[in-house]
């Protein structure tokens, strides 16, 4: 991944040290709190180490009248709590063209700058939102004194953040990955759903009909759920491979379906994303098992490794050819499996 410290420039005047790196440490559960919660909030420190991310939000599920208690909230929790070295702060800011943001900005710089490691960024539509929020940290950062750099993630939930996604991905060395918004981006494209995330019944493919009998079109047929996601979660994990960040499913809102939770997390897992958020505590366990590669996968991808010798060439392994590019598949795995295990 590319080093943020080699892109940021000191400011020219009063210049903090140089800036160094955030290691990236593994962010398979973003597990999300609403600081103005009095009763969530008191939960925050007990959680420490059991999730990779905790993140305060600050933006859609907090009402309009506890905006400001949940910032404040969020600064009162963050100094009281030490998060070690296995569990990052993150926060979701309220969205760029809304009256909070820039209070949100500057508070949560000024006063837990040092604490927080991600800055996630709702409804993003372009790159300029990014540069926008990258000049006003780097600002920020300046005038706290802080000399590691906060980093950006962005949520893709409109249109048009989908259509501009390699840009947003490419924005600024401060990105640290972007994530999915099923529900806002169901509704900016007029989607017919009103669920978060997951899939829907409606959304299908018919077996064709079976040849020689009489009403064939009524006649009973398979029918294939479909993933309503799949193609923004492809677009997205491209656009993050392609700028070395990383890829997260985001909400699942139905709590109570555990299965089709898992189901979905698994998919964003095959197709490349590294994470998704949890809502509740129930997601948190099914986040960490679906998003870390199995024991078989594991010892599977040792075993190609061990047969491929320095790397080049095919040889055969239980009747599968392994070669050059396979075990590269299986050195994803094992490079994943040894980020969880340090
Ligand atoms: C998340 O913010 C969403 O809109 O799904
Ligand atoms: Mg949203």
């Amino acid at each position: 991944m590319r080093s943020p410290k080699d892109f940021f420039a000191p400011l020219a005047v009063g210049a903090p040290a140089p800036l160094t790196q955030v290691p990236s440490r593994p962010s398979r559960v973003i597990h999300f709190f609403d600081p103005s919660n009095a009763k969530m909030a008191a939960k925050v420190p007990a959680m420490v180490g059991t999730v990779d991310v905790l993140l305060g939000n600050l933006e859609d599920a907090v009402k309009a009248d506890k905006k400001e208690a949940a910032r404040v909230g969020l600064v009162a929790i963050a100094k009281a709590t030490d998060f070690g070295d296995s569990t990052q702060l993150w926060t979701r800011v309220n969205s760029l063209d809304s009256p909070w943001v820039l209070d949100d900005l500057t508070t949560l710089v000024s006063e837990i700058g040092d604490k927080l490691d991600v800055i996630m960024v709702p409804k993003v539509q372009g790159p300029e939102d990014i540069h926008y929020v990258d000049r006003l940290l780097a600002q920020l950062e300046a005038k706290a004194g802080l000399t590691r750099p906060i980093l950006v993630h962005a949520i893709l939930e409109t249109a048009r953040g989908v259509a501009n996604v390699e840009a947003i991905a490419g924005a600024s060395p401060r990105m640290q990955g972007l994530s999915l918004g099923p529900a806002d981006l169901a509704a900016d494209r007029r989607m017919k759903t009103t669920r978060v995330g997951g899939g829907h019944p409606g959304y299908l493919v018919r077996q064709d009909p079976p040849a020689g009998v009489e009403d064939a079109v009524n006649a009973p047929r398979a029918t294939y759920q479909q993933d309503l996601w799949h193609y923004t979660i492809a677009r997205m994990v491209d656009a993050c491979a392609m700028h070395g960040i990383f890829a997260y499913y985001g909400p699942f809102g139905d709590i109570a379906d555990v299965v089709a939770c898992e189901d979905q997390f698994r998919n964003a897992f095959l197709l490349g994303c590294v994470g998704t958020w949890s809502l509740h505590p129930v997601q948190i366990e099914i986040a960490k098992r679906v998003f870390s590669p199995s024991a078989e996968d594991v010892a599977h991808a040792r075993r190609v490794v061990e047969a491929m010798g320095d790397g080049t060439g095919a040889v055969m392994l239980d009747g599968k050819m392994e070669d050059d590019a396979s075990l590269k598949q299986c050195q994803v795995m094992l490079e994943l499996a040894d980020r969880l295990a340090a």
